[in-house]
């Protein structure tokens, strides 16, 4: 596939007003695209989408709600549509994880976590779709996690929600193979998206920062990726390696590592000595 150029057609992003969406948004508009944005509401959406678009000359849309309802999936899907733009890319962005026992974890939050990551991603990527097929060329760019590839404790459903991404992902771009939709994944690890995130990946001490990467190298490297036509993407070398050596490694073998490094994230080091 040649590298693709979007450049004054809209791009979708959800998730955009803070981390890997943030960023993303960025590097879109440097790519010359026109941007739909969307964002919780009162997450400074508005402020940001007039910074890009005086800074990279491009034309932003913006939309604030939120993706846990339904209804409100197919208002956003309905407003868009009606804008009568040329969309050619949809960028899957939104979600949520955490560390927590499953057992403590509220239904809210459980349920929360699976609305984004799993119904919405899966409900915008149907709305959008025909109107991604009516273009000569666009793409479909899902972001997962490098958590998609084992099952993980202390992650409550989170790395089930990105197993989920990775195979839905696939499958589709498997299907709209023979069209002109690209169907790409992305599967960070650890960025630097907040001041939580950092403790606990600071945790893991130096097996967490070597996996460490900026948001925007993560944008960055998604983005040229997928326009040259990569379908599954993994930024960072270390990410890269420490994926492979899972997949070579038994079950038996791997939970009890993966327990042994993520219980850091959940117990304090006397628990730890004590389980
Ligand atoms: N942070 C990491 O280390 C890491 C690692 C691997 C994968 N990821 C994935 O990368 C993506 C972005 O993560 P992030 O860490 O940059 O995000 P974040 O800072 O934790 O913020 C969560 C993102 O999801 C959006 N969101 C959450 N609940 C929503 C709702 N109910 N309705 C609409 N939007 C909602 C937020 O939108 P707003 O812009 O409105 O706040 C925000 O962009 C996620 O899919 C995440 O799973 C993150």
């Amino acid at each position: 596939m040649k590298y693709k150029n979007y450049s004054n057609k809209y791009i979708i992003i959800t998730g955009a007003s803070l981390g890997l969406g943030k960023a993303l948004a960025k590097r879109f508009a440097l790519e010359g695209c026109n941007l739909i944005l969307l964002s919780l509401p009162g997450e400074g959406l508005a402020n940001y989408s007039r910074m890009l678009a005086n800074e990279y000359g491009v034309k932003i849309l913006h939309f604030e709600t939120d993706l846990c309802k339904g209804e409100n999936i197919k208002e956003f899907a309905d407003w868009v549509l009606n804008q009568k733009v040329q969309i050619a890319g949809l960028v899957n962005n939104a979600g949520l994880g955490g560390s927590a026992l499953f057992e403590q974890t509220s239904i809210s939050l459980i349920d929360t976590m699976l609305l984004v990551n799993v119904r919405a991603l899966t409900l915008l990527t149907r709305y959008f779709l025909p109107a991604l097929k009516a273009q000569e060329h666009s793409f479909i760019l899902n972001v997962s996690s490098i958590a998609a590839f084992k099952p993980m404790p202390f992650k409550m459903v989170y790395p089930a929600s990105k197993a989920f991404v990775y195979s839905f992902s696939v499958g589709l771009g498997e299907e709209l193979k023979d069209t002109g939709v690209h169907v790409a994944v992305m599967h960070p690890g650890p960025m630097n998206t907040s001041e939580d995130n950092e403790a606990r990946i600071g945790k893991h001490g130096f097996m967490g920062k070597g996996a460490w990467l900026t948001v925007d190298d993560v944008a960055d490297i998604g983005v040229s990726k997928m326009l040259a036509g990569d379908k599954v993407i993994i930024p960072g070398v270390y990410n890269k390696v420490i994926i492979r050596l899972l997949k070579f490694i038994p079950r038996i073998f791997a939970m009890p590592m993966i327990y042994k490094v993520l219980s850091k994230e959940v117990f304090s080091e006397s628990e730890r000595q004590s389980i």
